[in-house]
């Protein structure tokens, strides 16, 4: 017997901050346009804080509690919004919200990251659906467009700007010359940065929303722990002065690429070709560059995080739950996960690559290392030497490389570093090509 209900939706909120408060200043202002255009109401019954005794700047009707069970045991509430962050205790009121029947939409990468396919299937056990779209590019649709609209295409490969924080601070060296202490404090000031800030600079943050993305387009359960990361930490102002000078800007890339014998993941500072389109994604933007044997390359840009369009890609998810809800249909799963992917270790990438090295001024130096490099069969594409005399006698070669297996890179690199003339091999920075 189908059993008809009100064209109601009842939601629950986990947390207040940036994001929840987004959510619900949004249904405080469009429900009723909402309400128009969909055929349902949307309405925020409770909402979960840490400290309900918290000054907050936000109207809202529904009750502000710290007990989480009393939004599990309320049967007004269809749908469970986590937006508190962290793995503790956003995992566990996940489990139990499927485990109470309720649906569940999230922006929690991490969580996500970790334990998303464990999580679906839990869902599709208890008859309820999981989504996660603010998850991945804030306010960009990627992940529903991946499981259903470009579900019909084989991805060869993913090159994303992720992490807005680490693209603004890396937009700031390149444009205002700042170094990378002053962009960090610029990024701090805007809130764009947290208080502790190594989860983006470090590149843990693309990591986890480059584990769900290669997941979602390979089909293949990529782990979080798979993912090579190298952060922005160790760049310095030169390299955004030579990337310049040859050609490229420096940006935080996060790449997943199939291959016939396996998948690589990988998050590393990148030259980029001033002529790609993602050299052109500036500040706190996010872009997402699909290849697909059908339909191409696909370039998706826009804020990659903030309050409004972290609640906008929310927003999206609660519509589609709300109707399979009101339709008494189940939510598909998305094709999230599978078989364990098998992982290319980054020693097998082929790339080319910038190199900076600090030498002192004597002769034969450029010798040595192009023999280095020469026996291991990486190939000079370009050599540049500045005279650093002046400061301490000593003089800089920065060179870049033509196609090179990276294991014999980082071998020619270990030999050059015994050579005595060199000071220091300072960044090793991947080159990326462009994909048309
Ligand atoms: N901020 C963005 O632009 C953005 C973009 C995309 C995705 N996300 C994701 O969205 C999620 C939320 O981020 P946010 O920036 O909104 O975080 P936030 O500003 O730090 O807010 C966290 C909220 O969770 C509440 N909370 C924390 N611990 C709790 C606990 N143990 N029990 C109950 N409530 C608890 C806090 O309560 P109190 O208010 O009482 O302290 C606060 O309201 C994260 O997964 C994040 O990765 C954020």
């Amino acid at each position: 017997m189908v059993v008809i209900r009100e064209r109601n939706i009842g939601i629950g909120l986990l947390g207040l901050g940036t994001v929840g408060a987004g959510v619900v200043e949004i249904l405080a202002q469009k429900s009723a346009s909402y309400e128009k255009n969909l055929g349902f109401s949307i309405e925020l019954i409770k909402i979960l804080v840490a400290d309900s005794h918290k000054t907050r700047d936000i109207q809202t009707n529904a009750k502000i509690t710290t007990d989480f069970i009393d939004l599990i045991d309320d049967p007004r509430i269809d749908l469970i919004v986590e937006a508190i962050g962290g793995e503790t205790p956003a995992l566990e009121y996940i489990r139990k919200a499927i485990d109470s029947g309720k649906h569940v939409v999230t922006a929690n990468k991490e969580v996500i990251a970790k334990y998303g396919p464990e999580l679906i299937k839990h869902a599709v056990d208890n008859g309820v659906g999981i989504r996660f779209e603010a998850s991945v590019g804030g306010g960009i649709p990627i992940l529903r467009p991946l499981s259903r609209d470009l579900l019909a295409n084989d991805f060869n490969k993913i090159t994303t700007i992720i992490n807005g924080t680490t693209n603004y601070m890396l937009t700031r060296m390149r444009l205002q010359n700042e170094n990378y202490s002053a962009a960090l404090e610029k990024s701090k000031s805007l809130g764009y940065a947290e208080p502790d800030p190594t989860a983006d600079v470090e590149g843990i943050d693309a990591a986890y929303k480059l584990a769900i993305l290669s997941s979602l387009a390979f089909k293949v359960r990529v782990r979080f722990e798979e993912v090579y990361v190298e952060g922005i930490s160790n760049l310095d102002l030169a390299d955004f002065v030579y990337a310049k000078e040859l050609g490229y800007v420096v940006k935080l890339l996060a790449i997943a690429e199939k291959f016939d014998d396996g998948i690589q993941v990988r998050v590393h500072p990148s030259f980029v070709p001033m002529e790609h389109p993602l050299a052109k994604v500036n500040g706190v933007q996010n872009a997402i560059q699909l290849s697909g044997d059908l339909v191409g390359s696909v370039i998706l840009e826009g804020p990659g995080a903030g309050k409004s369009p972290t609640a906008s890609a929310i927003m999206g998810d609660i519509f589609e739950a709300a109707e399979a809800i009101l339709e008494q249909k189940k939510l598909p799963p998305y094709p999230f996960g599978g078989n364990a992917a098998k992982i290319q270790h980054i020693d097998l990438l082929h790339s080319q690559y910038y190199l900076r090295i600090k030498v002192k001024d004597q002769p034969g130096v450029m010798a040595e290392i192009s023999r280095a490099l020469g026996d291991r069969d990486v190939s000079l594409a370009s050599v540049i030497q500045k005279d650093l005399a002046v400061l301490d006698g000593s003089t800089e070669i920065v060179v870049t490389t033509h196609s090179a297996l990276e294991a014999s890179v980082r071998d020619a690199i270990a030999s050059i570093r015994t050579q005595d003339a060199v000071i220091d091999v300072f960044n090793l920075i991947r080159i990326e090509e462009v994909i048309t």
